[in-house]
């Protein structure tokens, strides 16, 4: 698949409020901050999160398959969150993908040298493919049914200008 990110437009975040079929699905994506149901026009200021970059992954019709988001966090430390892939292109390894650019974007854009994050303790699907990115849980940090999950870069980050 062929697929860049790029910043989401309008029409974008009615497609991805389409992939958010019920309270749950918006919870496990989206965190206790977005309420469901939400319109697909307050979805960008209901995203956003401290000084937060937003990307769509798009495909190579430059249509919207996927999102994420990251922010920094303390010194060094930058947390992605917010990933979804449409439930089309689910298990074709488009999740992965988005990870891995917004992963490199996050790290490039802020200088960090650590990527944190959030997964609800029962998303299998989405906790293999971070473990698979290198995360691991930090127990410490989490909570009864939040795992707080970390990677290192042992790459000098190349940050953008
Ligand atoms: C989590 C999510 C982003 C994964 O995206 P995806 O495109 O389905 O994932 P990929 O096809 O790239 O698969 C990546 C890895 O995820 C895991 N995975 C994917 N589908 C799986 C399944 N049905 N069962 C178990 N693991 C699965 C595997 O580890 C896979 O790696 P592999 O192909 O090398 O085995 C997607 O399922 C999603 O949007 N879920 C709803 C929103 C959500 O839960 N977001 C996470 C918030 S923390």
């Amino acid at each position: 698949m062929e697929a860049t990110l790029r910043i989401p437009q309008k029409a974008d975040y009615e497609t991805i409020a389409s992939w958010v079929v019920d309270e749950r699905a918006c919870a496990r994506w989206a965190g206790p901050l977005v309420p469901f149901p939400f319109t697909p026009e307050s979805l960008p200021e209901l995203l956003e999160v401290d000084i937060c970059s937003s990307y769509c992954l798009s495909d190579n019709n430059n249509e919207c398959v996927g999102f994420g988001q990251f922010w920094a966090t303390d010194h060094g430390v930058v947390h992605i969150g917010r990933i979804i892939i449409s439930p089309e292109f689910r298990g074709m390894g488009a999740g992965r993908l988005l990870c891995e650019r917004l992963i490199d974007k996050a790290l490039r854009s802020t200088g960090a040298h650590k990527v944190t994050l959030r997964v609800y303790r029962d998303n299998k699907v989405a906790r293999s493919l971070y473990a698979s990115l290198g995360f691991f849980v930090v127990e410490a940090k989490s909570t009864g049914d939040l795992l707080f999950m970390c990677a290192r870069t042992n790459k000098t980050p190349k940050v953008d200008a």
